[in-house]
């Protein structure tokens, strides 16, 4: 996400845009996989039945593609915890009607694509972390399927995505295939707090605590 401010801060824009949005989706991810441990074992024995071992190879862009379960993880992702929850502000250029409404020229319009994530016409079980529904069907979140559109859609989609969806596949296959992850000692995985914080990007509101043990 980005755009801030606008003039001067390029850089620094796009790395502020890369890094939250990126670090909370991954977080935000790995919180629904260590609440649901069957999940996580089986996205583990997915990884472990294509590239080995750990020690025998390190996860690979190229082998991304071929994970579909793991593809299915960013989804759900996605779907219930889009990194910008209401894209960026945009302004119609025109009077437009969408949906028997009238949008006057200059009208500032938020997406809300977190409701639209959680909407009971679009998604079946919508409150449910659920791996299945993207294993069924194509659905894809680059833009062309309406429903799913964490990066937004069209000429201001985010200029990132190739990117991110790069990045956010590889650290999370990564973290799956190098390490076991426990809770803290006494914390079941229903305890884990699912609760987002209102923000231009959304972040978790209690940060997940996790330990990492190198297999
Ligand atoms: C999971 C990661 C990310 C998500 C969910 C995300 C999402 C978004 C969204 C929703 C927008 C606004 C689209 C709109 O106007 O409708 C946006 C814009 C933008 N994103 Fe991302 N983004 C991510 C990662 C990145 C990365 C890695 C970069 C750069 C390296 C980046 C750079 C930008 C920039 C520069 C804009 C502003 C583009 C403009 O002004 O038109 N984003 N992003």
């Amino acid at each position: 996400m980005g755009g801030g401010g606008g003039g001067g801060g390029g850089g620094r824009d796009l790395f502020s845009a890369g890094t939250d949005t990126t670090s909370a989706t991954l977080e935000w991810a790995m919180a629904e996989l260590m609440r649901r441990p069957e999940a996580m074992a089986k996205a583990r024995n997915k990884l472990e039945k294509m590239i080995g071992r750990d020690g025998h190879r390190l996860v690979q862009e190229s082998d991304i593609p071929s994970l579909p379960y793991l593809q299915a993880v960013v989804k759900e992702t996605f779907r219930l915890h889009p990194a910008a929850p209401l894209l960026l502000p945009h302004k119609a250029e025109a009077d437009v009607e969408i949906c028997r409404f009238t949008v006057p020229k200059n009208t500032q319009v938020l997406v809300n694509v977190w409701a639209m994530g959680r909407d009971s016409n679009i998604w079946s079980n919508p409150s449910s972390f659920l791996l299945e529904r993207f294993l069924k069907h194509k659905t894809n979140f680059r833009g062309q399927d309406f429903e799913l559109i964490p990066f937004g859609a069209g000429r201001r989609v985010c200029p990132g995505m190739p990117l991110a969806s790069r990045m956010v596949h590889l650290m999370l296959a990564s973290l799956l295939h190098s390490f076991h992850w426990k809770l803290e000692e006494r914390v079941k995985p229903e305890d884990i707090d699912i609760n987002d914080k209102f923000g231009l990007s959304l972040q978790k509101a209690i940060p997940l605590k996790a330990i990492a043990i190198k297999l």
